[in-house]
């Protein structure tokens, strides 16, 4: 195996936005006087003449989410660099017709369950439930049409002077297979300490798994101009969880020391990622589960990862209230969609840290639980907090 990471000396820097100045379009300046703010414009409409929103999120700083109700999308997200260039650090495409044609969940709400379920079964309270089986043998993020499918009521929101955007969607008993009235609610937040801050909550009237999650792929260098491989990527784990040829983990919790799977440091992705080992091999890549170990009291966020493109100096935090992260080197893009302003994007052209229960959980009684039962109130946030760091 390689060092394990080159070392870079870095100053944390605070965002500089407002002492920059630009030509360039896309840099935006944040000033005094600056508020959050939310606008709505029509996107288009679906297939079935169902139209779809497109919400513009601001906050102080200048920083810029653009979500739309269909599926939850994030399409854009703006971030300034080291210089104070605002880029969109997100894969996605240019129109909904793409979205609706054929996307790997670029940028969207998962749901019913994030992940795979083995042989898309799962038996509650002594009854076999048969879902979408929709990658190979198994069930994946919620099966054929999940929550990235779905138009989501929304509603706008910035009494709090912080630009959020709530979305709630009712998944009627039987959908893709699952048990229960499910009432969902997503608030997406821009903060004003340039965090995109995502709450999920959720009810029902029978027992069902929940385990929701966010899609994004990630390329901090903006506007997605190279691989992510030289991305310096943490993950505060104590494991992670091996898979069989589905990519069902197998029930173990492997150590990290002494595998490619060690993120415990800062260490580009691109280090050991074609190392021989038969789990990147089955994954093609990182495409697994890590147990994080922040110990955080339940409900409270605790730190997951950490994402740096030395290049542009971008730098993004994860916390999460949620016991693992699926970190996914984007092994299936495989040159396959052309993405915003007609970029190819290859396979590793970005990066999903996506917080959640395990895979497979509700087979696997060992994991974490992940059934909610009527009366019971599911919640779990997950933040993206950007800021910039610098090289000496
Ligand atoms: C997840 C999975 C991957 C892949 C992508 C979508 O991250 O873990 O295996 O299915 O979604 O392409």
């Amino acid at each position: 195996m390689k060092p394990s990471f080159s070392i870079i000396t870095i100053f944390v820097l605070a965002l500089q936005i407002g002492c920059q100045s630009g030509s360039n379009n896309q840099t935006k300046h944040a000033n005094e006087t600056m508020k959050a703010n939310i606008t709505k414009t029509a996107w288009g409409a679906l297939p079935d003449g169902t139209t779809v929103d497109l919400f513009t999120l601001t906050n102080k700083n200048g920083l810029e989410a653009k979500i739309s109700n269909y599926g939850g999308i994030v399409v854009s997200l703006f971030t300034p660099d080291m210089n104070g260039k605002m880029e969109d650090i997100v894969l996605g495409f240019d129109s909904l017709d793409e979205y609706v044609k054929d996307t790997p969940y670029f940028g969207s709400i998962v749901g019913r369950y994030g992940n795979r379920i083995a042989k898309g079964r799962f038996e509650l309270k002594g009854k076999t439930y048969n879902l979408a089986k929709n990658d190979g043998e198994n069930h994946l993020h919620g099966g054929l049409k999940g929550f990235d499918k779905v138009v989501w009521e929304a509603v706008p929101d910035t009494s709090s002077g912080e630009a959020s955007l709530n979305l709630t969607y009712v998944s009627p008993d039987g959908e893709e297979g699952y048990p229960g009235n499910l009432e969902v609610r997503v608030v997406y937040t821009l903060t004003n300490q340039d965090e995109l801050k995502i709450t999920y909550f959720a009810t029902t009237d029978k027992q069902t798994p929940v385990n929701l999650t966010h899609h994004g792929y990630f390329n901090l260098t903006g506007g997605a101009k190279r691989d992510i491989l030289a991305h310096e990527l943490s993950i505060n784990a104590s494991g992670f969880l091996p898979v069989d040829s589905g990519l069902i983990p197998t029930g173990e919790l492997r150590a990290l020391n002494g595998t490619p799977f060690n993120f415990k440091t800062p260490k580009p992705i691109g280090n050991d990622i074609n190392f021989d080992d038969i789990q990147l091999k089955l994954g093609l890549g990182y495409d697994h589960t890590w147990v994080l170990s922040n110990h955080k009291p339940i409900g409270e966020v605790g730190l997951a990862a950490t994402l740096l493109d030395p290049e542009s100096g971008r730098y993004m935090e994860v916390w999460t209230t949620e016991p693992g992260i699926q970190f996914y080197s984007g092994n299936f893009l495989h040159g396959k969609y052309k993405g915003k302003g007609g970029v190819v994007y290859q396979d590793r052209w970005g990066l999903c840290l996506e917080t959640q229960h395990f895979p497979d959980s509700p087979n696997r009684l060992i994991f974490p639980s992940t059934i909610l039962v009527p009366g019971d109130h599911y919640s779990s946030t997950t933040i993206y907090k950007f800021s910039v760091k610098r090289k000496l």
